[in-house]
């Protein structure tokens, strides 16, 4: 990995019609450690994210308000943004797709697409709903599967068998939204030819921009053939109409893509040091990194980079594709209650007890993570309360009580202190990676070997002529502690303010080479609660 350039991260863009729940908190918690990692290393990072406003199931969530679709979208973003400034998300910019940037940007993209040869047209038949006059999305429509015949699929693939299928193959459809039987009507719709870019895809999936994982889910995909991909949607829809037509209108997942670049151009309209062009038409200097889940790989892998091929614009270094979060291995569902909200969270838990269970079990795999209450409790203190602040708290008790907040003006057992500084760069290797749980393990056995040297020198036991050794042994405790939680510091922000005003000192990668020497701390006070079972659904 080239560190030297700017880096662009994004996360994939919640849309406008729900809660933000931890299954999105995962991606963006992974997210949020790798930007502040890298922004401890003093790299620039600009990190952005907006919410997806346009579509059909956005439409009729704020019909059924009685609102209009640009007023849910406006009350859903200020939710999102307070939901996730709450989990500490360090956002330059979070925006939205409704934007008169967007608009710009999708109208623009289209128009070269289309002199660029990649836009055709074509005549298609759809499910459409009489009775409430619209043409219906896949996942308004249920039926049964037209190859394993189970009863009560959705239009575009089963449950049952996995098959794939388009929405008038369906057996018996019904629409959901007025339970009657759609009928098939024929409409003309734009499509983005993707099968010409299948060599430059081919090349690029091969370039190490992804996973081996996720390059051969795409290989399997490209023995499928690539299909050339509909970009229009028919009236009525909540989105961009498309130029040159009357009641067309981009669909919801062309200009949501877009919305990376519209989003950045936002964020620097407002800072004007960023220069718009050395992030987007070449890659030369600059890195762009996308954070997905793995329901999505198809639209960044294969839509997006041709997009940007076809345009001419540049394409992303790497993108990093997580998996789902389950809870107790069961798959969460927003009908049958059985999901965790933001603001459900916070009402029971704090941010950084979330942050370091997802990083305990976060790997660079798109592996599900199961969330499971009791080992979230159980990590949360035998970690952060014993491991952690256990060990400032009883080295600190001898500083603040014997020897006036000073630590001491030498360290006794140096090797320890750089043993440490040695991890310190596997360390680095690990968060790079995005190996998020072996870097919990580590960190974790290097504060067991720090509470254990403390506990093998008993400075309790010692007689109070032996002080030079009490105050050396309790210094190197807490100076201990500082690497640590300086390695911890991108991963639970909230505790680490909290360190940084009890060490005095700001927490920064580069400064543990140096260890605190004669330094006054504060007195010490309770930094973290252990926390309890509840049941929070
Ligand atoms: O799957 C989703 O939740 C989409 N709203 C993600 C869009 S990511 C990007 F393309 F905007
Ligand atoms: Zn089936």
């Amino acid at each position: 990995m080239n560190t030297k350039k700017p880096f662009l991260v994004t996360c994939a863009f919640p849309y406008s019609n729900g809660d933000i729940h931890i299954g999105h908190l995962l991606e963006h918690i992974q997210a949020d450690i790798w930007v502040r990692y890298h922004r401890m290393q003093g790299r620039s990072v600009f990190f952005i994210c907006a919410d997806d406003t346009h579509g059909t199931p956005i439409m009729i969530k704020a019909n059924n308000m009685k609102k209009t679709p640009e007023e849910l979208i406006s009350i859903t973003l200020k939710k999102h943004i307070l939901d996730f400034s709450r989990f500490k998300i360090s956002y330059d910019n979070y925006y939205h797709t409704n934007s008169k940037e967007n608009l710009y940007f999708s109208n623009k993209i289209y128009l070269l697409l289309k002199k660029n040869g990649y836009i055709n047209k074509k005549k298609i038949f759809q499910l459409y709903d009489n009775s409430k006059k619209i043409f219906l999305p896949d996942r308004f429509v249920k039926g049964q599967c037209p190859n394993c015949f189970a009863k009560d699929q959705y239009g575009d693939n089963c449950e049952k068998c996995s098959f794939i299928y388009d929405a008038i193959d369906l057996i018996k459809p019904k629409s959901l939204l007025s339970k009657s039987s759609p009928v098939l009507k024929e409409s003309l719709h734009i499509f983005f030819n993707l099968p010409r870019f299948q060599k430059f895809l081919w090349i690029w999936i091969h370039s190490g921009v992804l996973s081996n994982s996720v390059k051969n889910k795409l290989i399997e995909w490209f023995k499928h053939g690539l299909k050339e991909w509909d970009i229009s949607r028919d009236f009525p829809y909540f989105g961009f109409k498309i130029p040159n037509y009357l009641n067309k209108y981009f669909y919801v997942w062309l200009d949501a893509s877009i919305g990376y670049i519209s989003t950045f151009k936002n964020l620097c309209n407002h800072n004007k040091n960023i220069n718009f062009n050395d992030f987007w038409k070449s890659s030369k200097n600059t890195n762009l990194y996308h954070f997905i889940g793995k329901d999505i790989i198809y639209f960044h892998s294969l839509f997006w980079p041709s997009i940007l091929e076809g345009i001419n614009f540049r394409k992303p270094t790497k993108i990093f594709v997580h998996g789902y979060v389950t809870i107790n291995n069961k798959k969460m569902s927003k009908s049958k209650n059985f999901f965790i909200t933001a603001e459900k969270w916070l009402k029971n838990y704090d941010s950084d007890s979330l942050r370091y269970y997802f990083s305990s079990k976060l790997n660079n795999s798109f592996e599900d993570i199961d969330f499971n209450l009791r080992e979230f409790v159980n990590k949360i203190n035998s970690d952060i309360v014993n491991k952690l602040v256990n060990l400032a708290s009883r080295c600190s008790s001898f500083i603040n009580k014997n020897f006036d907040n000073y630590l001491s003006k030498e360290l006794l057992d140096f090797e320890i202190y750089k043993s440490f500084l040695k991890e310190s760069l596997y360390i680095s290797k690990l968060f790079e990676s995005l190996n998020f749980k072996l870097l919990i393990k580590r960190i974790m056995l290097f504060a067991e070997k720090a509470n254990l040297y403390f506990n093998s020198k008993t400075p309790w036991l010692l007689c109070k002529n032996e002080f030079r050794i009490i105050h050396s042994v309790s210094s190197m405790g807490i100076n201990l502690f500082r690497i640590l939680m300086t390695w911890m510091k991108p991963i639970i922000p909230d505790l680490s303010l909290k360190v940084e005003e009890f060490l005095n000192i700001k927490l920064k990668w580069e400064d543990i080479k140096n260890p605190l020497f004669n330094h006054k701390i504060s007195n010490f006070k309770n930094l973290y609660n252990r926390i309890k079972y509840k049941k929070i659904f």
